[in-house]
């Protein structure tokens, strides 16, 4: 195809750019000219007759599904589960009564998610796609699909797809929300604070300097890595510990915050860098401080991103403020930047990383 990187030297910094872009097409797509939120009355009725989402994807699509869980309960009123493909396709768990699937794929291809449609289709689950590519295996072989309208997706690490899943499920738990008439889906006005998050993703690109200066000396020559954060923190956090993996081949993981000093910690030492993210949440945000006071207090050298309302003076990377709904959104592109620094910085292929395949057809 004729997609080219223009003036951009990878991919995937092209496409970590495109990420606001993303964020305002999706609030054209998913609304009418009155500025209506328009998801197929028959996905959201479906859903409604439903007493429990099950969310079914691979890699970082199975990481937007985890960004993505708290809205999806909030607004729907639903529980929603998380399944991982490979382990679905041969392990299903027991079910609700009425479940609803929900496929998460950036190409709409992999095997392991098809295994488990397959099957879901055989036992009558209603199933949703959400997908980049229209016409793809997983789109037409379920019942339902969402399109996330991030144009293609290049480099082999995953970014704008994460982030536009989250957004289009967020139009979908708008909707949903609306028909069974909840005050909070009511009260979240998903255009307008999108619209922020834009703004918000367009605040970190214009401070790409300072993260890549932090990356330089914190990334470059480490063998390991930690991510930390509680809450959506923590979904991030694993999400951001798979990007840094993924480019830059440094074992990273991505850990709930609290959970680092019932074992883990023992692998910090001098030197060992610990990203924390915190986000504008009051009940953990001083947990998650405490976190950080933990590791310093072994050696650790910690990066905190942290959100404006509750940013101090010392803290590293500072995004603004959004709806905590959509905190995922805005958090997780300063760990793309800082992923795609370190693989910069250690001389790598940043588009197209060892071992790994934009998607995977087989099981
Ligand atoms: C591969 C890619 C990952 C991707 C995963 C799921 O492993 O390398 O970046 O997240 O497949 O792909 P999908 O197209 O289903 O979202």
């Amino acid at each position: 195809s004729d997609i080219g990187k223009g003036t951009y030297p990878f991919y995937m910094l092209k496409e970590i750019d495109e990420q606001p872009a993303v964020m305002r097409k999706l609030s054209q797509v998913y609304t009418d000219d009155k500025g209506h939120v328009t998801v197929d009355d028959a996905i959201i009725e479906a859903l409604v007759a439903s007493d429990r989402i099950y969310i079914i994807a691979a890699g970082t699509s199975y990481n937007a599904g985890f960004a993505s869980k708290y809205l999806l309960e909030e607004l729907t009123e639903k529980p929603v589960e998380l399944g991982i493909s490979s382990e679905w396709g041969y392990n299903m768990p027991r079910l609700s009564k009425n479940p609803f699937f929900i496929f998460l794929s950036q190409s709409g291809e992999t095997a392991d998610s098809r295994q488990v449609l397959v099957k879901a289709n055989e036992l009558g689950i209603p199933c949703l796609t959400v997908t980049n590519v229209p016409g793809s295996t997983l789109s037409r072989e379920a019942s339902f699909t969402m399109l996330l309208h991030a144009g293609p997706e290049i480099a082999v690490a995953s970014t704008k797809a994460y982030t536009a899943q989250i957004a289009a499920l967020a139009f979908l738990g708008k909707a949903v929300g609306l028909k069974i008439d909840n005050k909070k889906a009511i009260d979240f006005d998903v255009v307008h604070e999108l619209s922020l998050v834009a703004q918000s993703i367009e605040a970190t690109l214009s401070e790409k300097e300072l993260i890549e200066n932090k990356v330089a000396g914190l990334l470059e020559t480490t063998r390991n890595a930690f991510y930390i954060g509680r809450g959506q923190d923590y979904y991030v956090s694993m999400e951001a510990s798979l990007k840094l993996k993924e480019v830059s081949y440094i074992q990273c993981e991505g850990f709930a915050a609290g959970e680092l000093k019932h074992g883990t910690i023992a692998l910090i030492e001098e030197g060992t860098p610990v990203i924390a993210l915190i986000a504008n949440n009051a009940k953990v945000a001083a947990h998650t401080r405490g976190n950080v006071s933990e590791v310093v207090a072994r050696g650790a050298n910690v990066v905190t991103i942290v959100e404006q309302d509750i940013a101090n003076a010392d803290d590293d990377i500072i995004t603004n403020n959004v709806h905590p709904y959509l905190s995922s959104i805005s958090m997780v592109i300063p760990t793309q930047l800082i992923a795609y620094y370190a693989s910069l910085h250690r001389g790598l292929d940043v588009d197209k990383p060892r071992n790994l395949a934009k998607s995977v057809t087989v099981e």
